[in-house]
């Protein structure tokens, strides 16, 4: 059956792929990016950047009242940032958190009221296999994902008697543009 799709970031990366993938076997895909969008894909951008609420509000609603219903949200978005415990930059762990965290949660809490009314729906979050075990030098991301991994669970446990499924997906490494966008900090050497 045809649904409405919601994805976040499809700019790169799985998100880009699992949005064409998704137009392209004849659903309704509506996709956030921060910047200009360059593809080929039959999907609908929309501007969104996770660490701006309005930009959030905005894009959901912007699906909302085209369509009148998201059914299933593909949470993807999200930043990586490496470097050690120690010295990383408290602005690298905040944007971290910032992103990855609350930025899904921002999109969850706009996305669930519509969901409620309609009767139900799919969230799936993405996770990492770092959301299972802590990555060394990786502690801010690994943090963020077991945030995620918390949330789902007890959203899912929230949503079920609404007809909502939560679904976490936890990769392991993949060649996507994760890696060169991450924000590494490199101790200084002592
Ligand atoms: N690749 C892996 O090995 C791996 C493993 C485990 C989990 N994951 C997870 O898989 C998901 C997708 O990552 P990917 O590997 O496909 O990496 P990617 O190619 O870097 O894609 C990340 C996407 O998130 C967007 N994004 C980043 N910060 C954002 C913000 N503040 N607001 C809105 N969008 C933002 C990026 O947009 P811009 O182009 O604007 O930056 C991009 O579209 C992430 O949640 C990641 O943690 C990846």
């Amino acid at each position: 059956m045809k649904k409405v799709i919601f994805i976040t970031g499809i700019s790169s990366g799985f998100g880009k792929q699992t949005a064409r993938l998704l137009a392209e076997n004849g659903h309704t895909v509506y996709g956030t990016i921060r910047k200009k969008a360059v593809s080929d894909t039959p999907v609908h951008y929309l501007k969104m950047d996770l660490t701006d609420i309005e930009s959030i509000k905005a894009a959901v609603s912007a699906v909302i009242e085209k369509e009148g219903r998201i059914d299933v949200l593909i949470n993807n978005a999200g930043m990586h940032s490496g470097g050690p415990v120690e010295t990383s930059p408290i602005e690298n762990i905040n944007l971290q958190m910032e992103t990855n965290f609350t930025g899904m949660v921002n999109v969850i809490r706009e996305v669930l009221p519509t969901m409620r009314k309609q009767g139900g729906g799919t969230i799936i979050n993405f996770s990492s296999i770092g959301g299972l075990m802590g990555l060394p030098f990786q502690a801010f991301y690994s943090a963020s994902k077991f945030a995620i991994e918390g949330l789902s669970e007890a959203l899912r446990m929230e949503v079920k008697r609404f007809n909502i499924n939560v679904v976490i997906i936890n990769p392991g490494d993949f060649h996507t543009s994760n890696s060169s966008n991450r924000r590494n900090y490199l101790a200084p050497n002592r």
